[in-house]
């Protein structure tokens, strides 16, 4: 990866650009009064309710709440990366992005790499397609045809035909100057050690390219037309196709609907190409593989929720374990993960087929809740009347319950463990806090770099400040507490959140602490814990914050980047949800029942009052 792009750099270029002109090019605008307005280009809608600000450089969207800078435009409109959406803004500034350790040789070769591969795997992707229209691509079409696939979806998913030829594709690359051993190195070519001879590693099969979320295709599958063996012919390994990180569909997925809440994993290739054939453009398969934790990872960076599914054989129960297991550590508040077996000797391909679409929708819609799947798994083949089973059945729920983060779903696991049982709610919590403990201790002399010990606040305070300062009292934090916890164990995190401010919920009583904190922080000083709580010593929310510098943090330290991505897009998404005008009545509404609004909220209802009424 190239370095890190210097902040100064950015709101140099947002100073400079005009979010007019970006939206502009790429919705039709209106001026109306000191503000542009259109169509939003995130949500169907026949009046239009996005306006664009020239004074404040944001758009708004007064149907879906969508909102943001130039940047954040670019990136959901154009479904770019953070520092994708930085070179596009620059190139049309037309000028270069500096980053920091650029000078790296080895991460430039990288990238001259990659740029290389993906050429050439573009190139062989547009070599399928137009075979695929050739009459050598007569038996293929006849063959997605009986699928039951149109040229739409065949057009959506950039389905091709690799011919019966031992050469077709080296020779097509070779007069495009494309080396043999760089066709070799990116799986297209095979090499035979005894021969020296090399030939085209698919032939004779159903091409998918398999695509970055970017859509650059990465590397491809290729089914049989008939019943040899194997089925499917993946690539291998390559500098760009790492089979455990990709999800095949996801890329198109992302085309097929701007605001994705919900992914379906599924097995195979004709799985998600029949499911959006039907209308289902959510599905996503993992290669062949087992969902990994970087699959989840990735996906959970999009959207809210998965539901994983599988066969409803016993091969199909200990994938789902698996995946359990898997997605465990990864579900922090606000996400959801739901189970759905199918019929068995069934997969989505054939299932949408004999049952239609909305019966599919409505098996997704009933696949059960994770904390369902895991009481049935630990139920299962267990008489829950007698004492010992009940006992084994507590503990597999608790252990678990020891891997999930700490957050609403485990607290409300161990409610229902504890009306399972009839075993009081709180001799659980003890249990799982000695664990807590045991295994934080454990992390901390494992790893290298140990967190900088809080346990000493700076701060002289007296005990018993705040909610969370008696010694174990585990209050569960709220979102906004947690990314400030998260900020404040350990700063150089900042550079982790998105850069708008479209997330502070205002109903947090914990917001503007954060916000405060992401001020400093963004400012470049204050990159230390303790001079962060000097900062604030002395004040309400120094008290507070420190109350939450104390509370030791039990996320493993390689996955806290991850989980304040996560934290964000959840408040993000929450906000979304509510429309201003919502927003404002629920804020009202508080201040009418006799409410003393905190100052986040007061803020936020002037704001919301301005633009509404203003
Ligand atoms: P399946 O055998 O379930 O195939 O393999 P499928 O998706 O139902 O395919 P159709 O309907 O017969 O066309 C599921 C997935 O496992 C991987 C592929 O990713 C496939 O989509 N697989 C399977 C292979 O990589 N190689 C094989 O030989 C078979
Ligand atoms: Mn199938």
């Amino acid at each position: 990866m190239a370095g890190q792009i210097p902040q100064r750099f950015i709101d140099d270029l947002l100073a400079r650009v005009d979010v007019v002109e970006v939206v502009g090019e790429r919705v039709a605008l209106k001026k109306a009064g000191r503000n542009y307005s259109g169509l939003c280009p995130f949500h169907q809608e026949k009046t239009p309710s996005f306006t664009v600000s020239a004074d404040k450089q944001f758009y708004h969207c007064f149907g879906c709440g969508a909102h943001g800078n130039a940047l954040r435009f670019l990136m959901e409109y154009d479904k770019l990366r953070f520092p994708e959406a930085v070179e596009q803004l620059a190139a049309r500034q037309g000028i270069e992005v500096p980053r920091e350790g650029a000078d790296d040789p080895r991460a430039q070769a990288r990238e001259r790499k990659r740029q290389e591969g993906v050429n050439l795997l573009e190139l062989s992707a547009s070599f399928f397609r137009e075979r695929l229209k050739m009459p050598e691509g007569q038996a293929a079409r006849d063959y997605l045809a009986r699928r039951g696939l149109s040229p739409d979806v065949l057009r959506d998913f950039g389905i091709g035909y690799a011919p019966d030829d031992w050469e077709a594709l080296k020779h097509h690359l070779g007069q495009r100057g494309v080396p043999e051993p760089v066709q070799v190195e990116y799986g297209l070519l095979v090499h035979r050690e005894e021969s020296g001879r090399t030939y085209d590693r698919f032939r004779d099969r159903v091409m998918f390219p398999i695509r970055d979320v970017r859509g650059r295709t990465i590397a491809f599958g290729g089914r049989v037309l008939g019943d040899a063996k194997p089925k499917y012919l993946n690539s291998p390994e390559t500098p760009v196709f790492h089979k455990g990180r990709e999800l095949y569909g996801l890329f198109e997925a992302r085309q097929a609907s701007p605001r994705l809440e919900r992914v379906v994993i599924v097995e195979g290739y004709m799985d998600v190409v029949a499911l959006a054939q039907f209308g289902i453009r959510n599905a996503v398969a993992t290669l062949g593989t087992s969902t990994s934790e970087e699959h989840l990872a990735r996906l959970f960076r999009l959207v809210g929720e998965v539901v994983f599914c599988f066969d409803g054989d016993r091969a199909g129960r200990q994938a789902a374990s698996r995946a359990l297991e898997t997605v465990l550590p990864q579900m922090i508040d606000g996400r959801e993960a739901r189970f759905l077996f199918l019929p068995e000797g069934e997969d989505p391909d054939t299932l949408v087929r004999r049952e239609g679409a909305a019966a599919f929708e409505d098996r997704i819609t009933c696949a059960s809740p994770l904390s369902e799947f895991l009481f049935e798994q630990a139920s299962r083949g267990r008489d829950l009347a007698r004492v010992e089973e009940r006992e084994r059945f507590a503990s597999q729920v608790l252990k678990a319950a020891q891997r999930l983060p700490e957050g609403v779903l485990r607290t409300v696991l161990l409610g229902e463990l504890s009306r399972r049982t009839g075993v009081d709610q709180a001799r659980f919590e003890a249990l799982m806090r000695r664990q807590d403990e045991a295994s934080s201790h454990l992390a901390a002399e494992e790893s290298p770099r140990a967190v900088p010990s809080l346990g000493q606040p700076v701060t002289a305070e007296p005990a018993g400040a705040g909610e969370v300062s008696q010694a174990g009292g585990r209050v569960p934090l709220g979102p906004v507490a947690r990314v400030v916890q998260l900020l404040v164990h350990e700063p150089a995190l900042i550079e982790r959140l998105p850069e708008g401010d479209d997330w502070y919920p205002s109903e947090e009583a914990d917001s503007e602490l954060c916000r405060e904190l992401v001020r400093l922080l963004r400012a470049g000083r204050y990159r230390s814990p303790q001079v962060l709580l000097a900062h604030f010593q002395g004040s309400e929310t120094g008290q507070r914050l420190a109350a939450l510098a104390r509370r030791e943090l039990l996320i493993p330290r390689e996955t806290r980047g991850r989980e304040l991505e996560g934290l964000i897009a959840y408040l993000q998404r929450h906000r979304q949800r509510q429309s201003p005008q919502e927003e404002l009545d629920a804020l009202l509404e508080r201040e009418r029942g006799g409410e003393r609004l905190p100052v986040e909220a007061r803020r936020r209802l002037m704001e919301l009052l301005m633009e509404l009424k203003g």
